[in-house]
């Protein structure tokens, strides 16, 4: 069996901001046209969050004419340092893949999933040492299936859980901060589709939903969107020590902290 998922977060890849960022997709969070600038300002935030936790992180370029590029999750997951080329659901993503594939490639073994099936790198969660692989309108059941193969051939166990319509991702509306804690958002997923996998889940109430997507560090570290007083109190009592990255800006594009890297060491 695969080990348990450690946090520690080494290292990441990012990707600059489209400057075409008022295009990127939105169907959910956003409530004004996404903006470029402010867009900006977020992810060298959000940049400087991740190194003040300890990773290394390597910022790419503007992947030209790809407005939702710096939104990287998607693309790839890393296995035990070999990169799993992903297939983006959404036909104005698929081209940001190859870019990925290639860095990776240059430090790491790569993988590509077989059949034309298609998986969002937001449909996964790793809790621990079972990865859980979101059906949703981005990965199909062809792309949860090739990819559930490949990662069982690492010795991890997989399973396939519906995501509601009421979100775009997985890791939109569950993460998972440490081991055996599961964040969730209570007005898109049942807790009982969830608890079998942790000894604690945090419900983050429906006006909150976005919040729900965290980044766990070692230690009882997080790192949560800023404006979510509830969800903060809420992990503040299960003994977190939190920092906050304004999110609003990316949020606008529907977009969370964890579709902003790919986790690489
Ligand atoms: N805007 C991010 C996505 O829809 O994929």
């Amino acid at each position: 069996m695969g080990g348990s998922h450690n946090r520690v977060k080494g290292s990441a890849i990012v990707r600059e901001v489209s400057t075409n960022f008022e295009d990127a997709i939105s169907n959910h969070f956003g409530t004004r046209v996404p903006d470029y600038q402010q867009a900006q300002g977020a992810h060298s935030s959000y940049i400087a969050a991740l190194r003040a936790h300890g990773t290394e992180v390597e910022v790419l370029p503007e992947l030209r004419g790809y407005p939702d590029c710096c939104f990287v999750e998607d693309a790839a997951v890393v296995l035990d340092k070999t990169a799993v080329i992903l297939a983006p659901g959404h036909p104005s993503r698929s081209g940001e893949v190859e870019s990925v594939a290639a860095h990776l490639a240059e430090t790491m073994g790569t993988i590509r999933l077989e059949g034309n099936g298609t998986v969002d790198g937001g449909d996964i969660v790793f809790l621990d040492d079972t990865f859980v692989i979101g059906r949703s309108s981005r990965t199909d059941a062809l792309g949860a299936e090739s990819l559930s193969r490949i990662i069982k051939s690492f010795d991890y166990n997989v399973e396939i859980l519906k995501v509601p319509d009421s979100t775009l991702h997985l890791t939109t509306v569950c993460s998972s901060p440490r081991e055996g804690t599961i964040v969730y958002s209570e007005g898109d997923m049942d807790a009982s589709s969830l608890d079998e996998y942790a000894d604690e889940l945090i419900a983050v109430p429906p006006q909150e939903s976005y919040a729900a997507n965290t980044l766990g560090y070692p230690n009882d570290r997080v790192i949560i969107p800023s404006g979510f007083p509830e969800t903060r109190k809420l992990l503040l009592d299960a003994g977190f020590s939190i920092t906050t990255v304004d999110m609003d800006p990316i949020m606008q594009a529907d977009g969370s902290l964890t579709c902003l890297s790919v986790f690489t060491g």
